[in-house]
């Protein structure tokens, strides 16, 4: 293996990627495959995520899929034994699962706050904590946690999920800072407007219909393109590797420019 191999490589390393089954957790899934991880993908939606594990060991990678609804606490001990006993440890987890249901905050019930939190800030810190032990063990033990651009810029209309995003960033730095002497390096990506089928689904689909909001955020995109889930998937496998060994605590934003517009 060439030195440049040696960096980007990830043979012999375990990946749990939640959410997983579609968007950005899928391109993430099939990326850190390639590079040569044992990829779990952990998600709600069944058939999508064994379909997705099928794929990556029909092209002569290890995968599984482990049913995981990351709002649920108390599934998240026997999903991580569930890969641990089939892969033999863990070295990277993706907190990817999130979800953004447009919602002005006049309207915004306590339930909805609830269910966006618990996925999107709860689930991830949990999940987390109780993989440190795992992770620890790796010795080179990374967790990549997918933010947003809206942590740092509102959208309008997502009120309860900007401040999810907003608190996952810090819970990034703040567990950079715990994790460190465990050689456990927590970074965060903040994407832009990525081409997912969340994404798809809050823009309205083909029909135009999305929230002005949504419209105004797409114009002032410098690029004037929105990503693809691979180029953020580009972004976890840096900081999956050994390629940003002395990066921890960072958000890398990833946007065609939206927040410096
Ligand atoms: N698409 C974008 O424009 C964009 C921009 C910024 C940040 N993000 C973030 O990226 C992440 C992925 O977004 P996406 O656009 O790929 O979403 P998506 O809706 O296309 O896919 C999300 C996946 O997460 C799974 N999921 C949902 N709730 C879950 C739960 N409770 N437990 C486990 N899995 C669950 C879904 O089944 C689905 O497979 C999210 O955290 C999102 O907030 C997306």
């Amino acid at each position: 293996m060439s030195p440049i191999e040696g960096l980007v490589s990830l043979r012999g390393k375990v990946a749990l990627v939640t959410g997983g089954a579609m968007g950005i957790g899928e391109a993430s899934a099939q990326l850190l495959a390639e590079a040569g991880a044992a990829v779990a993908i952990g998600d709600v939606n069944v058939p999508a995520g064994e379909e997705v594990a099928h794929r990556i060991v029909a092209r002569g990678g290890r995968s599984k899929f482990v049913r995981l609804d990351v709002a649920e606490l108390s599934q998240h001990q026997a999903a991580l034994d569930s890969v641990t006993k089939e892969f033999g440890g863990l070295d990277l987890l993706v907190n990817n699962a999130g979800i953004f249901p447009f919602s002005p905050a006049l309207e915004t019930t306590p339930d909805l706050w609830d269910r966006v939190l618990s996925i999107n800030l709860r689930g991830a810190f949990f999940l987390t904590t109780r993989a440190a032990a795992h992770l620890r063990r790796s010795g080179e033990g990374a967790v990549v946690n997918i933010a947003s651009v809206d942590a740092m810029r509102p959208t309008g209309g997502l009120a309860h999920y900007d401040a999810s995003k907003a608190a996952l960033v810090m819970l990034t730095r703040s567990l950079a800072v715990e994790f460190a002497p465990m050689h456990i390096r927590v970074n965060a990506i903040a994407p832009g407007g990525i081409e997912t089928p969340g994404a798809q689904a809050a823009l309205g689909g083909a029909s135009g219909s999305s929230p002005p909001a949504v419209q105004s955020f797409l114009s002032r995109i410098p690029m004037h393109r929105m990503g693809k889930p691979d180029e953020i998937a580009r972004v976890v496998l840096f900081l999956a590797t050994q390629l940003s060994s002395y990066m921890t605590g960072a958000v890398v934003v990833t946007d065609g420019g939206y927040l410096v517009a």
